[in-house]
């Protein structure tokens, strides 16, 4: 594989669908390798747009826009960075040979469902999971709910972050997380996976990256969710040897068949010595930010290189943690202060995305820092978020 001159008739072109802040780090990465790059959002100014060589706007559920962006532009590689894409487009892509789709246009289309996914690995693949059942009415919700018990977990099956998630402790509470999944997924009238709640110790994040060169996996990523997304995430969790070979053996079982290039954010709950897979993003893991600092190569670096086919190593450096900076409704052109406070923090670090507005709960940027042990990394990157204010443009 060689690499062109960005804007010249060599360029070796990489064209990203959804432009987010994971996206951004995988176009600097990209732009350091001397690749040319092209962001592709529904909203204009969205992060990895502002370090793009080109950008356009379009809607990513319409399979004809992405087509036309793809013959327009002539990406060498065509990377999702988010689900809602309309992934028959990515199939016809791959197919016509018009580009690769990293890692694989099946990746994408299983992912982009729970349900695509989860029957691929508890039926499939025989993989250990929390029990589950889908449903495509509220009936059938209660029929699954009484058969699995209670605490149970709700979720459209086309959602992310937490979007539309619920947890019911009883049948009273079944309408309600009905209306929730049906008004808050991605699209209206989904159906939901219905699991059994699992009590467990912790959840990981196991990068792993499928290279030209085999599979790598990075120390497994601690991590804490409230209402269904990340605040705060570590490496490396701790994990008994016997727990981390098997997690390792069902990534690279699940991986495998899902086939293609690039890094894999496979999610574990732990109990006891017990492994539960939960699910997997085929891109970048918004819990892997962590390796921006944590490992010689970051999550962004190994995904970009995988899939231009060269060899990867994540090179764990240093215990680190990351921590999530949120918008409260502050509309467009927030200001970041406290930033002398904020970085004055022993080996510490930051990112603000630049997202032009600042929606509620909305990630608008992310402290990182390194120590000895991750407790004290994890008190780092806490102190940095609690030295930043964010106000509304005056
Ligand atoms: N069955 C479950 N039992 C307990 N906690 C769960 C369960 N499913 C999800 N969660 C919690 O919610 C988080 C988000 O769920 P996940 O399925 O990963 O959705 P998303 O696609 O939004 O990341 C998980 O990381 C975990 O903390
Ligand atoms: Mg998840």
């Amino acid at each position: 594989m060689q690499i062109g001159t960005p804007l010249s008739a060599s360029a070796t072109r990489l064209l990203l669908l959804g432009a987010g802040e994971l996206g951004k780090e995988v176009l600097i990465a990209a732009q350091r390798l001397g690749v040319e790059t092209i962001a592709v959002d529904r909203y204009a100014d969205a992060p990895a747009m502002q370090v793009a060589h080109r950008a356009h706007v379009l809607d990513m559920t319409d399979p004809e826009a992405i087509l036309a962006i793809v013959h327009r532009e002539r990406p060498h590689f065509v990377v999702p960075e988010i689900e809602a894409i309309a992934t028959s487009a990515l199939v016809e892509i791959e197919a016509a040979g018009l580009a690769t789709v990293a890692p694989s246009a099946r990746a994408v289309q299983l992912t982009m469902d729970r349900e695509g996914i989860r029957r691929l690995a508890a039926e499939e693949l025989g993989l250990p999971t929390s029990p589950y059942r889908f449903a495509g009415t509220l009936a059938e919700l209660e029929e699954a709910a009484s058969v699995l018990g209670f605490p149970c977990v709700i979720k459209p099956v086309m959602s992310s972050s937490g979007k539309g998630q619920s947890v019911v402790r009883s049948t009273v509470e079944l309408t309600l997380a009905w209306q929730e999944a049906q008004t808050a997924g991605r699209v209206g009238g989904q159906r939901v996976i219905v699991e059994g709640f699992v009590d467990f110790d912790f959840e990981i994040t196991l990068l792993t990256v499928r290279s030209a060169f085999g599979t790598t996996f990075c120390a497994p990523i601690g991590h804490r969710q409230e209402a269904g997304d990340y605040v705060e995430s570590w490496q490396p969790q701790p994990l008994s040897d016997a727990a981390l070979r098997e997690a390792e053996a069902m990534a690279r079982r699940i991986t495998d068949d899902l086939d293609g290039r690039g890094i894999f954010g496979v999610e574990f709950f732990v109990r006891g010595e017990e492994i539960l897979f939960s699910e997997l993003s085929p891109r970048p893991h918004d819990t892997g930010l962590v390796t921006l600092m944590s490992q010689s190569q970051s999550e962004f670096d190994l995904h970009l290189r995988a899939i231009l086919g060269f060899p990867v190593h994540p090179g764990f450096r240093r215990a680190a943690a990351s921590a999530v900076i949120r918008g409260k409704n502050l509309g467009w052109g927030p200001a970041y202060s406290g930033l002398e406070e904020a970085l004055a923090v022993p080996e510490s670090d930051l990112r603000l995305f630049g997202k032009p507005s600042a929606g509620k709960l909305r990630r608008l940027g992310v402290a990182i820092a390194c120590a000895d042990d991750v407790e004290e990394a994890r008190d780092r990157a806490r102190r940095v978020v609690a030295a930043i204010a964010i106000r509304p443009a005056s």
